[in-house]
């Protein structure tokens, strides 16, 4: 009997999180053939999430280079995943959220006619240069999907505003809170032993991460945000786990390598990033994962951008837009970190991204789509 065969492609770190839990739900149902591509658009930091969740691509096509161009990586991808689909042949492709990576995979999948799954489907910011160049990217995976795998209501409606059919989308969940409870039952071991001093103090934490793209132009601002605030509280720590892209860590790293109390390591493994998030007092990020995780762990999060395509924890209240201005990001920082009920006002745990099921939905949804089962009901927020 032929096993339909479901070809899940990835290459970032927050693309395999957030396919790891489907991946290993498509490996343990018999109905399936799992193949596991990587572009491996990163390497160290998706080298360290295929290790913590054991799983090994059959295909690596180690494209990373330092300072790669948009143009050249996805030309590049392009190429070498035509020769992997034309020898796999799979039914289903399955492409995660709006990395360039996932644009290549579901055009080069339409090209040769495989059905192409799209999950974390119908985020929106409606401004197609931010987040640059993701909008777009997710603009164009949804034009060549048959299946739309929302992870929330507000994604659906996005979706439908734009024409897309009811019956091609399915509201799911995001497989990311699936990820962040598997993590939450891992026993960790901090390596830095900087952190894990910092860890095991009484004092605050405040996390950090930045590394969006057009955000590059902000990063000194973002710096000197962190360095004022460090400055400004002494007795805080300040954790920034610094991206990889050489961009980053030249804008940032003048500005905070000289202060005592802010850490700087290089990318955590998952399991450590997340029990650093849920050590943290308050967590200043530009990071869509990021964003989406802290509120479940009741953490007030102040996202450095202009806008997000997130908007479920921002109308919950835990999530608040404050933009990359230095003044700005300082100022309502300061507001959290001195004010017990601006604090307080934030740090609800609230849960509009997932209760976990998101990975059996998408299965679901995929064994329908090829005419092997049935769907399972869809993810409600506040149902668990
Ligand atoms: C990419 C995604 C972005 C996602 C982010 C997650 C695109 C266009 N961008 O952005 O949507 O939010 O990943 O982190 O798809 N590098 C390393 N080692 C690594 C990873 C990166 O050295 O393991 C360095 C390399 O110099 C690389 C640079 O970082 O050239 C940029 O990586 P790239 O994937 O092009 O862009 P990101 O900014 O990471
Ligand atoms: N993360 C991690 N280690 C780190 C920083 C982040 O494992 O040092 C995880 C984080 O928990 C989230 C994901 O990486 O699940 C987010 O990745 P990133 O911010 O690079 O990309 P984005 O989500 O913005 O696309």
């Amino acid at each position: 009997m032929h096993k339909p065969k479901i070809m899940t492609v990835y290459g970032t770190r927050p693309e395999a999180i957030k396919v790891a839990p489907v991946i290993t739900e498509l490996q343990r149902d018999e109905r399936f053939r799992s193949i596991v591509v990587s572009t491996g658009q990163h390497k160290e930091m998706l080298e360290q999430v295929n290790k913590r969740f054991g799983i090994e691509p059959d295909y690596d096509m180690a494209l990373m280079k330092p300072g790669q161009s948009l143009n050249e990586l996805v030309s590049r991808a392009m190429a070498g995943l035509d020769t992997i689909i034309d020898e796999v042949d799979p039914d289903v492709i399955i492409s995660q959220g709006d990395t360039s990576t996932a644009m290549v995979a579901a055009l080069a999948g339409f090209h040769r006619g495989a059905k192409i799954v799209h999950l974390e489907a119908g985020l929106r910011t409606g401004n197609i240069c931010s987040p640059f160049p993701e909008e777009a990217n997710r603009r164009i995976i949804g034009q060549v999907s048959t299946v739309h795998l929302a992870p929330t209501n507000e994604s659906r409606e996005n979706l439908r505003r734009e024409n897309f059919r009811s019956k091609d989308i399915v509201v799911t969940g995001n497989s990311v809170i699936d990820a962040l409870i598997a993590a939450s039952k891992w026993t960790v071991e901090f390596e830095d032993e900087t952190l894990k001093e910092a860890i095991e103090s009484e004092k605050r934490l405040i996390l950090v991460t930045t590394h969006r793209r057009e955000n590059l132009t902000a990063m000194k601002e973002i710096g000197g945000a962190v360095q004022d605030l460090a400055k400004a509280f002494p007795d805080h720590v300040f954790a920034l786990p610094l991206h990889l892209n050489p961009k980053v860590r030249d804008e940032v790293l003048p500005e905070v390598e000289h202060l005592p109390n802010v850490v700087i390591t290089d990318p955590l493994p998952y399991d450590q990033f997340v029990a650093l998030m849920n050590r943290a007092h308050i967590v200043l990020t530009d990071s869509g994962g990021v964003q989406e995780e802290a509120p479940s762990l009741g953490k007030p999060v102040l996202v450095m951008r202009e806008n997000t395509e997130r908007p479920e924890a921002v109308v919950a209240g835990t999530v608040k837009l404050v933009g990359t201005n230095r003044g700005l990001i300082v100022a309502e920082a300061t507001t959290l970190l001195e004010s017990e009920a601006a604090y307080k006002a934030m740090a609800n745990a609230v849960n509009p991204y997932g209760d976990g099921k998101a990975a059996k939905r998408a299965v679901a949804a995929i064994g329908f789509l090829v005419g092997v089962g049935e769907r399972l009901p869809e993810f409600e927020p506040g149902i668990m």
